[in-house]
Order: C-alpha cells, then structure tokens, then sequence
C-alpha cells in the first residue's frame, strides 16, 4: 500500500513497545530506537516505520516525502492528569507559599482551591472555553497531543457541568484530543464546610449519574487527602462510580498518606495520582494490582518541597508509571509537559527512555487510549511530535527549552 506521506531520514525514531499491557518495571527501560528513521502515514494513521529509505512499496507516485534530518521523533506526548478548565489564577497565593504557608494550610482558610471555585463559578462558557484553549495551545506548542482533563472548580453542579462542556467542545474544535474526568470530588466547597458526607450524597446521588447520563466524563477521580476526603469516603464515591462504568483514577499520597494507594489497589483504579509520600508497602500493593502510578514532579517543585514521588523505587518493584503536568492554577501552574520530562531526570534520576515510554504508551493506557495512540504501531493515529534535537538524550540534556519542532495530529502538521 502507497503512503500518503512519509517522514524520513529522523536521526531517532523512539518506538515504544506495547505488549497489551502498560510497561512495567524493567519493562520501561525498552524501546526500539531507528537510527536514520522514516514513519509512513495513511489516511492520517500509521503505516509502517523503518529505517534509511523508505520500502519501495510504500513510495507511489503521489506520495510526498519530507527529510527531517537532525530531528528527532515520538509518538504524540499524552498528558494524562490536567486540571484545564478553571477561572482566575492564584499568583496573589505566591507571597504566602514563599513565606512558608503550606498548601494544605492554604485551603483550610478558604484560598487554593476554593479560590479558584469562586473564580470559576463566576466565569461563563465563552470565557473558560478562550482561557482553556489558550492552555492547549502551549501545550500543543510543547508537543502535547492528547490531554485528560478534570472538573472540580464548579463543586456545584452548574458549574462542573459547564467545566465538563468546556472539555467537550475543546474536544471537537482543538487539535489536541480530550480524555473527561468528573472530579467534584476536589475540595469540599464552603457551603458545606464541616459536612463532608451531604455533599458526597450530592456527588453520589446527583451529580454522578447526571454526568452519566448525559455522557460528560469517562473516568472519575477524588482528592483522598488529609483535610479534604477520607479513605472511606473515597471508597463509598468510587465504588458507586465503579458500578455506574465509570473508569477511575484517585489523588492518593500527594502531601500526606491517609489510605488513598491501599483503596487504589483494592478498586483497581486504572492509576493513582501523585504518590508523593508514598510507603514502601504501598507501592507493593499498586505493583501487585497493576495499578498505574501518575507522577506529578511539578508539583512537588511547584509547591517548593523535596518529596519527589519515589519513582525508581516503584520501577524496582514492578510498578507502571507515567509522568504529566497537573496542570492547575494553584499546586502547578504549567502546560510544559518537556520540562515535567526533565524533572524526571534530575529529580527522579528516571533515564530518557524510561521517561519517554512513561509520556507515551504508557500514558496512553492511563487514559484508555491505547488502542489508538501511544506508539507507532500500524493501524494506531499518526500522531507525531518532532524535536530539535539531535538525539533522545538530547531532550534531558538542554533543559527548560521548548525543543518542539513540528506536531502532527492524524498524519496533519498542526503546529510547524
Ligand atoms: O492535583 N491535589 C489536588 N488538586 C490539584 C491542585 C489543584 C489546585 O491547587 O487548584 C493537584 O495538585
Ligand atoms: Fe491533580
């Protein structure tokens, strides 16, 4: 079969494996790597890959063939865990963090996230759509392909269902693919401040099978923190969110470690998020449970501490992880998945591959996509990102610089 379009003469293709199952442990650290590569695409998917130049059989006489020597190519970057839709910002927050007030200190009096809820309630869809597509237009420049995207800034229904509308249209008008999560579950908003259960009730009773109903989300999550929600009380939303086909995802052990990772072993959450001040007996149980780790190191830059999630211990024993932004207006305020990667690096001593794997195949089992996405494997999209870089290594190497060259989104350049 003749290829529409083929990309030659890559100094590095990263091929990340995908045995059916998202790489774990060892795992991580392969993947095939073509030296002078081309990637073939038909009908916006990918056809074939190889090396030096292209098959004879795939070259016909409209097929357009473009040389990217000195450049290097992966599979589209996925950002698997992004707070996008959100009113305001928090830099007037900034002052505090660098006086020593801690995060979680913060929302007990009322800022973090219930600041942004005020802020959200108060924006209309016009308003968050334009600021949200702005979001994805930096991460598109910073090769992002596909992004999850949570609710949680409405915690009231009006609003989280115009947050989860905001992500469906961007869905269809933006380059970038959406992955919904229903996340009201994200603070306990101050009209029902001291009475955590009435406003579960409304989650559980109301709001979920709305969202259900009107097909606004694929996965749900919950903040399992100290201060915010209890280990129960995440159990009793994810196990009726479970019931009604939701696929889920909690935030467990980010500042402190309350019982969130054993509940995400029991359920069998498709991942656990941040994992920060994860225990030693916790990561077993995610290994054994194959429940992937989502790990933030923004984050934990972000908010100034040391605690980076200990990601080789996890890649020791067995785990799957991925890395990505969260991005958000409060804990990380950034869209720039390449530096997320390198802080991989430097603060998680993680190696290019492992990384790449990690943004890549593995990210796309984080959002249920990895049938379509991920990898270069024939059949999946051609979804591409092209760095100026010499070398993989490269991309760890020269950091805090947008190395992006070009995006394909389905076999078409969307940023060039
Ligand atoms: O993942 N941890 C909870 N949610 C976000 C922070 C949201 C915010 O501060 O606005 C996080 O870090
Ligand atoms: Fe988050």
């Amino acid at each position: 079969m003749f290829a529409d379009k083929i990309l030659t003469h890559f100094n590095q293709v990263f091929c990340p494996n995908d045995p059916g199952h998202p790489l774990a442990g060892k795992e991580m650290a392969a993947a095939t790597i073509l030296e002078d590569g081309y990637i073939a695409i038909k009908d916006g998917k990918i056809l074939a890959t190889g090396t030096g130049e292209p098959q004879a059989d795939l070259v016909g006489p409209e097929t357009i063939l473009l040389s990217y020597q000195g450049k290097v190519a992966t599979p589209g970057l996925i950002d698997c865990h992004t707070h996008l839709v959100y009113g305001g910002s928090r830099e007037h927050e900034f002052a505090q963090k660098l006086a020593g007030v801690s995060y979680l200190d913060i929302l007990a009096n009322g800022g973090g996230i219930l600041s942004t809820v005020r802020a959200t309630r108060k924006a209309d869809f016009d308003t968050l759509y334009q600021k949200s597509y702005r979001l994805l237009d930096y991460m598109l420049d910073h090769g992002v392909t596909t992004v999850e995207a949570k609710s949680g800034y409405g915690l009231d229904w009006e609003t989280e269902k115009r947050q989860l509308e905001v992500v469906q249209k961007l869905h269809e008008d933006h380059p970038i693919d959406l992955v919904s999560t229903f996340m009201a579950a994200h603070a306990i908003p101050s009209e029902y401040k001291g009475n955590n259960q009435a406003y579960l009730d409304l989650i559980i009773e109301s709001m979920l099978p709305q969202v259900k109903e009107e097909n606004l989300a694929e996965f749900c999550d919950i903040f399992c923190e100290q201060g915010v929600f209890t280990a129960e009380e995440a159990r009793s939303l994810l196990t009726k969110a479970k019931d009604m086909g939701f696929k889920l995802r909690i935030h467990a052990d980010e500042i402190k470690s309350i019982g969130g990772v054993d509940l995400a072993a029991e359920l069998g959450t498709v991942s656990a998020e941040h994992l920060m001040v994860i225990t030693d007996q916790g990561i077993d149980k995610l290994s054994q449970a194959k429940v992937i780790g989502n790990l933030l190191p923004a984050t934990t830059f972000s908010l100034m501490e040391d605690t980076y999630a200990p990601a080789r211990k996890m890649l020791d024993k067995g785990m799957a992880i991925t890395l990505s932004t969260d991005s958000n207006p409060g804990s990380c305020p950034t869209a720039n998945l390449q530096f997320v990667m390198q802080l991989g690096s430097f603060m998680m001593r993680l190696t290019p591959v492992e990384i790449l794997n990690a943004v890549t195949i593995n990210a796309a089992y984080s959002v249920d996509r990895q049938t379509h996405i991920g990898s270069f494997h024939p059949g999946k999209a051609a979804d591409i990102t092209i760095f100026d870089a010499p070398n993989i290594d490269f991309l760890f190497y020269f950091f805090a610089t947008n190395l992006t060259d070009q995006v394909y989104k389905k076999g078409l350049c969307v940023r060039g």
